[in-house]
């Protein structure tokens, strides 16, 4: 079976306090995970050694960073580096989230670049990617995120690329409350595997989660995550309600 992941994103919200309360609120529910089962929680920078330690006892349980830098090191004030997360046991970080293309002007090609140092510092990226309602509208998904898929990561050996986690995000469905329906996840979910085939075979292509986002819900976690090519979410809102959170988690296939 593929790895099957929740993943929490935390984006700028709860205090240093509130985060570890709703931590201990999912720790303390205790549920017990499948070998090819992972929780991770995509948590602001000043929380990500709190998260590491209150996990450290935890099996299949990781921190992930929201961001990283796309440059190495050096003067760039106010950035984050994969070098520094990998000093400090990160081993996930989301790369490419909505907010961050459209708020922070992150490029398809910038991407490329925090996915490459992330794959080398040992980090798992969780390449987020989707498309806009326009372009859903328009009935040109497709093309879209396969640009994105093609300019941020096909420069990646096949050894590198099964490193990579996917999220596939519509942003449409983000914060609104409008989930993809199953069938159009599961679409676009076999479409990105199947790009990923035609780059690097099937083998690859099979290994590689795929997670959906977008106003995953306790109500609608296990119908998303049923669907065959869909290996779990990445969910915002829902994963800062504790009880919520933890139905999500046991939803994992
Ligand atoms: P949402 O956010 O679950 O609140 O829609 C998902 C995400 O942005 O990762």
């Amino acid at each position: 079976m593929r790895t099957q992941i929740a993943a929490a994103n935390w984006k700028m919200n709860l205090t240093y306090r509130q985060g570890e309360e709703l931590l201990d609120e999912i720790l303390d529910a205790d549920i017990p995970l499948e070998a090819h089962q992972r929780v991770v929680f995509a948590v602001p920078f000043p929380y990500l050694i709190m998260v590491n330690s209150e996990l450290a006892d935890e099996n299949n349980y990781f921190a992930a960073a929201q961001n990283c830098s796309d440059k190495r090191s050096g003067a760039y004030t106010g950035e984050v580096s994969a070098e520094m997360l990998q000093s400090i046991n990160i081993r996930y970080a989301v790369i490419g989230h909505s907010e961050r293309r459209e708020y922070f002007s992150e490029t398809n090609q910038a991407l490329a670049q925090k996915a490459a140092l992330c794959l080398e510092a040992g980090i798992t990226p969780i390449f987020c990617c989707g498309e806009p309602l326009n372009i859903r509208e328009a009935g040109t998904q497709n093309n879209y995120v396969k640009t994105q898929l093609e300019e941020s990561l096909f420069g990646f050996s096949e050894g590198r690329i099964s490193g990579i986690v996917i999220a596939y995000e519509p942003i449409w469905a983000i914060g609104t409350g409008k989930t993809a329906t199953t069938e159009q996840a599961q679409e676009m979910h076999a479409f990105i595997r199947s790009v990923l085939e035609g780059k690097y075979g099937a083998d690859v292509a099979e290994a590689i989660p795929i997670l959906y986002g977008g106003s995953v819900k306790a109500g609608n976690a296990k119908e998303l995550f049923r669907c065959p090519d869909v290996d779990g979410g990445l969910v915002g809102g829902a994963s800062l309600i504790g009880a919520d959170f933890i139905k999500i988690i046991h939803s994992l296939k």
